[in-house]
């Protein structure tokens, strides 16, 4: 399937719909196609994975449309992923088979926001999650992979979104449908390669890269899902960047902000919430680790030092190229940072100060766990620090000192 194609069958829901319906029954038959994956260590499972994934990239050819996404669901959101499964999956005691399709549904889980524009998903039923299934589902065996494998890894990223509860939908062609959670949300025990598709996910949720990811989807005031509770709600540039932190019942008006959803993420960092649940070994390190530096960013926020106002320039062009950068560099979000910057300039004194300490911190935390990736990036084999149309080497890209877009 071309791209071009799947952008057809997505402009027709039902049609889109009625797809998801087939790939839905690959829950019933999991354990079998999981018996057809073929790789027999995890180093195996490692290499694999890798060598797809660049097959999959240099084929897609998406540098243009890369440049187009949405800047907190973009080419950044995809290379920290293949960062952060890389740190996850070299360390994590499972079965190979489990790590191959988890590794691949990690990276992959997000292409389908170079199909479907995020805020267009208040009025969809086939979102970001199963239109990047829909396309995988055709495109995947090009590059290697087994009709099982195929399956397991669309099927894995079409459940990336992890929807707890059933909703309704009113679409664009006037239809209301259904928006049902996956199967496996229910199952008695996790299918390891569904939860370590969303464990790939979460890590950059979470740690230093929550605050500026939530902060770039702010460019355009828009409807965006905010979780179970509230499901899609209008989310307001100076609204959002009030540094409120209320109890969870009071926040209404305005809506949940930016501060007070970066602490409902960190807090869902544990085996008690439906999210953390399945956590083990290497993933428990990784989402502590995550945790302490989205509480000591939330910190800094409530907590700035006075700024002075000639200061204030200095540090808001400062964070605008750390986002442009290090941590959207594409034109899409050179074009949201630039924005945000003339809007926070509208805000009062003191709100910005204190996101100027939480800006701060953000950057130093970030440079600190980059220093830390490089540890490890530096022992994988050497070609596999490249993913081709995305970057030739995962360390500058990640370190911000890419090559020119
Ligand atoms: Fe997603
Ligand atoms: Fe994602």
């Amino acid at each position: 399937m071309t791209t071009r194609n799947i952008e057809k069958l997505l402009k027709d829901e039902d049609a889109a719909y009625s797809e998801v319906q087939e790939l839905r029954k690959v829950f019933s038959n999991f354990g079998c196609l999981m018996d057809n994956v073929s790789v027999k260590s995890k180093a195996g499972a490692l290499e694999r994975a890798v060598s797809v994934l660049q097959s999959f990239f240099g084929k897609l050819d998406w540098r243009t449309r890369f440049q187009s996404m949405d800047a907190g669901h973009g080419i950044g959101h995809l290379t920290r992923d293949y960062v952060n499964a890389l740190m996850l999956f070299s360390k994590l005691e499972t079965r190979p088979k489990d790590i191959f399709i988890g590794f691949l549904g990690g990276v992959l889980h997000d292409v389908g926001c170079a199909l479907v524009h995020r805020f267009e998903e208040s009025h969809r039923v086939v979102r970001h999650a199963e239109a990047a299934a829909l396309f995988l589902k055709e495109t995947l065996y090009d590059v290697g992979l087994n009709e099982a494998e195929t399956l397991l890894v669309s099927y894995s990223v079409a459940a990336h979104t992890h929807y707890l509860r059933e909703s309704e939908v009113k679409c664009s062609d006037g239809v209301t449908r259904k928006v049902r959670p996956y199967d496996d949300i229910a199952h008695f025990g996790p299918l390891w390669p569904v939860w370590y598709t969303r464990w790939v996910d979460r890590l950059d949720c979470n740690g230093p890269c929550f605050i500026p990811r939530h902060y770039l989807t702010l460019t355009d005031d828009h409807k965006d899902f905010a979780g179970e509770d509230v499901g899609f709600v209008q989310f307001k540039f100076a609204d959002q960047m009030r540094p409120l932190l209320r109890p969870k019942e009071e926040q209404n008006n305005p809506p949940q902000t930016m501060l007070e959803h970066a602490k409902m993420f960190a807090e869902s960092q544990s085996n008690d919430s439906p999210y953390g649940k399945y956590d083990f070994g290497r993933m428990i390190e990784l989402r502590s680790e995550f945790r302490e530096i989205l509480e000591h960013i939330i910190y800094k926020v409530k907590n700035p030092r006075q700024s002075e106002g000639e200061d204030r320039q200095w540090h808001i062009q400062r964070f605008t190229n750390f986002l442009s950068d290090t941590v959207e560099p594409s034109c899409s979000g050179e074009r949201a940072a630039a924005n945000l910057e003339i809007q926070f300039k509208k805000l009062p004194a003191v709100n910005q100060d204190a996101w100027f300490s939480g800006f701060e911190t953000v950057i130093t935390d970030y440079t600190l766990w980059f220093l830390r990736c490089q540890v490890v990036l530096d022992q994988i084999p050497p070609n596999w620090l490249t993913l081709p149309g995305v970057t030739n080497d995962l360390r500058d890209f990640i370190s911000g000192s890419s090559e020119p877009r």
